[in-house]
């Protein structure tokens, strides 16, 4: 199975809260994001977000200039779904950290 399946296979069967990496939010990151990020117009961007609050908070924070990558499709859907008409103020990708070419920050 390749890591795009694997992936994909996990988040079609389990829910949000039953991964063993589940956490209801991503403190230390929320930290480490406000220590090194400066204005909330900082680009940010969560490789490997899945289905994880990081985004939820940090909209919650005022950041901006957000992007979500990662390979699974139904994580994606999963996250845009959850912050209802707040995804539109997020790019999303889905697509391969190793592979996909990203636009230069503005
Ligand atoms: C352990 S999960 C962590 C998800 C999320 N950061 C969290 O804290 O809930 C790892 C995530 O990385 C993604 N991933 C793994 N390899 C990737 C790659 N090469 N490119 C993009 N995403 C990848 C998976 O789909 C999965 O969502």
């Amino acid at each position: 199975m390749d890591a795009k399946n694997h992936w994909e296979k996990i988040y079609s069967t389990k829910a949000p809260d039953a991964v063993s990496w589940y956490r209801a939010h991503l403190e230390t990151s929320l930290a480490l994001i406000e220590r090194a990020a400066g204005a909330h117009s900082a680009s940010i961007i969560d490789v490997g977000g899945g289905e994880s609050t990081l985004v939820d908070d940090l909209l919650a924070r005022g950041y901006q200039n957000i992007t979500v990558l990662d390979l699974s499709e139904t994580a994606i859907d999963v996250t845009k779904k959850r912050l209802r008409t707040a995804a539109e103020r997020v790019s999303w990708l889905v697509g391969d950290i190793t592979k996909i070419r990203l636009a230069p920050t503005p």
